[in-house]
This record gives structure tokens, C-alpha cells and sequence, in this order.
């Protein structure tokens, strides 16, 4: 089962909003934008999905093969690559970006997003989770990247939104911050 390799290799279980996604997404070909060591891949490989697993660290890679060579796992291929080029060269099924754009160079996001809307097939899948910096929740953390109200939403019109929301969340020191999560299907 999913947990037991996550647990086995000291990561957490996968991302909520993953396992949601799941609940309505048939396997496909998939990306796991800013995988790190691959709590998310090694959800979705169990379920059956081809995973392309993106991160910018190559230790996090180096873990993640290390894992599927143990494990015998041979439906996800982690890769080093650095997002900020906005330059997929795949087609996919569903885009996984779950806690990762917030870390992405402020001037690169617009075209990340283009990216990821063009590299999804049509009636696939895009999942974005990403902190926000709000005038009634101003961001705590310094991260280089923060969404503003309704900005992913509209960056995302023409598509089926699924699941959109810009919730209040507490972090583990107690401070609050708003998170837009999205789940969007691109039209036919
Ligand atoms: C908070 S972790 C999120 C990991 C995973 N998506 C999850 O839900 O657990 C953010 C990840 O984004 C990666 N990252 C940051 N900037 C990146 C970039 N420019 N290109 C690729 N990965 C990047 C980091 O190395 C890190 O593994």
C-alpha cells in the first residue's frame, strides 16, 4: 500500500488534494511538478499513473530513483529539471503542482502556468496548491512567490473548475495564511 513505501522511506503521505484528485481522475499520464523525494509520485505510480517526477534538487531525484530501483517501480521517471524554464517538452493527463509555486521566480510564473495549461491534454487535469499573500491574510513566510485573490482562478477562465478555494489555514507555529487549491479540467 501507498503508505507503507512513504513510511518505509521516512516521507509523509501524500499531498490531500492528490488523493482527492485521484478519487475522479482515471490514471494517465501524469506530472508531479516540484515532486521532491516523491511522497506524491509514489501515490499516484501505486494507482497506476505514468509519472514524469519534476524537481529541482537533485538529491530529492537521487532519492526518489533510489526508491523506485528498491521497489522495483518502473512507472515513474523523476527527473532534475528546473521549472522556472516553463519549457515541457510532454503531453500529460494531470498536472500535479501541489505547495511548489510558491518557491518559483516571481517573473516565471505566468509563463509556468501557460506551460502547464498547454502540456495538458484536452480534458485533463491541472492541481495547484499555492500560499497566498492577501490584504486580510498577509502572507507569513518570505516566499519568493505568492498569489493574490482570484488570481489563479483567472488565470485558469475557460477552464471546468472543479475545486477552487482560497481558505484561511493555520500553520504548525499558529500562524494563519490563505491557500488557493484548485483542481481544473481542460475543455474538450
Ligand atoms: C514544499 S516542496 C513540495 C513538494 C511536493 N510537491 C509536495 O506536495 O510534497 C517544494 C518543492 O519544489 C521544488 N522546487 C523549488 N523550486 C523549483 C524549481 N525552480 N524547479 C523545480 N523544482 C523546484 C523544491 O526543490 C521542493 O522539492
Amino acid at each position: 500500500m501507498t503508505v507503507d513505501i512513504n513510511s518505509r522511506y521516512g516521507l509523509n503521505p501524500a499531498h490531500s488534494e492528490v488523493v482527492e484528485a485521484c478519487k475522479i481522475i482515471a490514471p494517465c499520464d501524469a506530472l508531479d511538478m516540484g515532486c521532491s523525494n516523491g511522497r506524491n509520485a509514489l501515490y499516484l505510480g501505486q494507482l497506476g499513473f505514468n509519472i514524469s517526477a519534476i524537481d529541482a534538487n537533485p538529491s530529492a531525484i537521487d532519492m526518489l530513483k533510489t526508491i523506485c530501483h528498491e521497489q522495483g517501480i518502473a512507472n515513474i521517471q523523476p527527473q532534475v529539471y528546473d521549472i522556472n524554464t516553463a519549457n515541457l517538452n510532454e503531453d500529460y493527463g494531470f498536472i500535479s503542482c501541489t505547495v511548489t509555486l510558491m518557491f518559483i521566480e516571481p517573473s516565471c510564473v505566468a509563463d509556468v502556468i501557460t506551460d502547464m495549461q498547454k502540456r495538458t491534454l484536452a480534458g485533463g487535469y491541472n492541481l495547484i496548491v499555492c500560499a497566498m499573500n492577501t490584504a486580510s491574510h498577509p502572507c507569513p513566510v518570505p516566499f519568493p512567490f505568492t498569489l493574490k485573490e482570484s488570481q489563479l482562478s483567472e488565470a485558469y477562465q475557460g477552464w471546468e473548475l472543479i475545486k477552487y478555494n482560497e481558505d484561511v489555514g493555520t500553520m504548525h507555529n499558529g500562524a494563519q495564511l490563505q491557500f488557493a487549491t484548485m483542481l481544473a479540467r481542460k475543455p474538450e
